[in-house]
């Protein structure tokens, strides 16, 4: 069952709201906009504050319900922890839209979320202060998933989740590499700004 668990999470996970609603809705390939990215932030900043908000919290329960249902379909943590994994490989990696997609923290907010609620709140809460201060939100999704272990051994969460969270955060500093050389040069986009 923890096959069919990754296999679900990934094809669920796969499932890319930004882009999905940037061709039904808007008739554009939001990847070909803004920075590029096809994820909540960029929906955003092209598309707006409603569509943003909306690809957000689709993007949020792809993640939540991967675990949920891998909690469903097999027993210990392994298999949600695992399944969550697989979800965000698939929204940054989707099999629906040439392997290009966006760079996974909406999707990892539902799955640790769903896996500990309150390192993600934790962590959540470092990340929006710094996102409020700064208006980079690609620095407070670094700060948000590079404190996800930390947070995760310090509430005592299960050993699977930090190893899961280690991952996550590798990913994260992987896909947020162009962000990465933008903060260090003081010319990443500011929330509120268009690209
Ligand atoms: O979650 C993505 C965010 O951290 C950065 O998005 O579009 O500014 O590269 P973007």
């Amino acid at each position: 069952m923890t096959v069919v668990a990754i296999v679900v999470g990934y094809l669920l996970g796969a499932i890319s709201f930004s882009y999905l609603y940037g061709k039904l809705v808007k008739g554009i390939d939001i990847r070909e906009h803004g920075s590029g990215n096809a994820g909540a932030t960029n929906t955003l900043r092209v598309l707006g504050k409603g569509p943003g908000i909306l690809v957000l919290l689709l993007d949020i329960a792809k993640g939540i319900a991967a675990v949920w249902i891998a909690r469903w379909l097999g027993s210990g943590e392994w298999t949600p922890v695992l399944a969550g994994l697989a979800a965000i490989v698939g929204h940054n990696w989707p099999i629906y839209f040439g392997f290009r997609g966006g760079k996974g923290i909406a999707t990892t907010i539902g799955v640790i979320a769903s896996l500990g609620l309150l390192p993600a709140a934790l962590s959540g809460a470092v990340a929006i202060a710094a996102i409020a201060v700064t208006r980079y939100v690609s620095l407070g999704s670094l700060l948000f998933t590079g404190l996800l272990p930390i947070a995760i051994l310090a509430t005592g969460r299960p050993i699977e989740v930090f190893w899961a969270s280690l991952l996550i955060a590798v990913f994260a500093f992987v896909r947020h590499r162009g962000n990465i050389v933008k903060l260090a040069k003081g010319t990443e986009n500011k929330l509120g700004r268009r690209a």
